[in-house]
């Protein structure tokens, strides 16, 4: 529902300004998600620079401020987004900035916390699973009110391509990605349908559907650098899901805390997002050949959070 509808004021705090970030803002000042955009940046001119040009466009949208602030700012943030950080160059994983932004993260989450001490944090700064474990280990928060934007994105990929295979929106397709957001991640062909109706594809279509979906940021980042806009459409719809107190199903990545043996580690999964956050995780059954390659998502992520030594 857009920001006017509500009684009370909201504001969604956006950590960096870069291309996601930006894009996120702009994004949300469109869909008119909060009364209040702000937008922090280590460069605050360029911070500045951006909430002016989104801010000029105020008479064409609803009623959103968007300015450039500072951690003090979150104080009365719903939901703060984690965008910045080193983003993937052309040849690299998002698992390779680990090193790079868990220091950045870490700087940020104690800012945030300085000003606000029950925050929801939306990290979208990558890598995004393991980065998402570190902010709610470094916070102190409740699982229930951190999450990442894990596989939402993937899995608006894999409806995309399916709509444009079948010739069907892709508003129409039930899909999921699930697991690392990155080259771990599996997609749940067993639960996957259009409309009720399953997919007939061959596992050679399968398999190159899928590939497609994976290697969907590799493909945009050679092309043009980053990518920007779908995640910033992916991170809009968790903020309505919150705001609105939705119970919306998405595939935030979340802390998994005994899912048939699999523990202490946050991938995308259905999960139910609420006013408070996360309300439960969705039992989507899996078939046997799902469960295991989730098996090796989760061990694959388990072994970078304990190269950060956190817990
Ligand atoms: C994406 O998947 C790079 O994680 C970013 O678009």
């Amino acid at each position: 529902m857009p920001a006017s509808y509500r009684t009370k004021p909201t504001r969604i705090v956006v950590v960096g300004s870069g291309a996601v970030g930006a894009t996120t803002a702009y994004t949300l000042l469109l869909r008119d998600r909060a009364h209040e955009i702000v937008l922090i940046d280590a460069n605050h001119e360029k911070a500045q620079g951006d909430a002016l040009d989104m801010s000029h466009g105020a008479p064409f949208v609803g009623g959103a401020k968007v300015f450039a602030g500072d951690y003090a700012d979150c104080e009365q943030a719903d939901i703060v987004i984690i965008t910045a950080g080193a983003a993937q160059r052309p040849g690299e994983t998002r698992q390779d900035l680990l090193k790079r932004n868990i220091g950045i993260l870490k700087d940020i989450v104690q800012g945030v916390l300085r000003y606000n001490p029950n925050p929801i944090l939306l990290v979208a700064s990558n890598p995004v699973d393991v980065l998402s474990y570190a902010a709610w280990k470094l916070s102190g928060l409740s699982h229930k009110r951190v999450i990442g934007s894990g596989t939402v994105l993937d899995s608006a990929r894999f409806r995309y391509l399916i709509g444009e295979k079948a010739g069907v929106t892709p508003k129409s397709v039930h899909g999921y990605v699930i697991g690392e957001h990155g080259d771990s991640e599996l997609p749940v062909w067993s639960r996957t349908n259009i409309v009720g109706a399953p997919i007939v594809l061959s596992d050679q279509e399968q398999d190159e559907l899928f590939s497609s979906t994976r290697n969907a940021a590799y493909q945009i980042i050679q092309a043009k650098g980053s990518t920007a806009y779908a995640i910033a459409l992916a991170l809009d719809r968790i903020c309505a899901s919150i705001l609105d107190n939705e119970h919306g199903i998405l595939n935030v990545s979340t802390y998994l805390e005994d899912y048939y043996g699999i523990s202490d580690v946050y991938l995308g999964f259905p999960t139910i997002l609420s006013g408070g956050g996360v309300k439960s995780i969705v039992d989507i059954q899996l078939s046997e050949n799902e469960f295991a390659a989730l098996r090796r998502s989760a061990d694959f992520l388990k072994e970078r959070i304990v190269e950060l030594s956190l817990s």
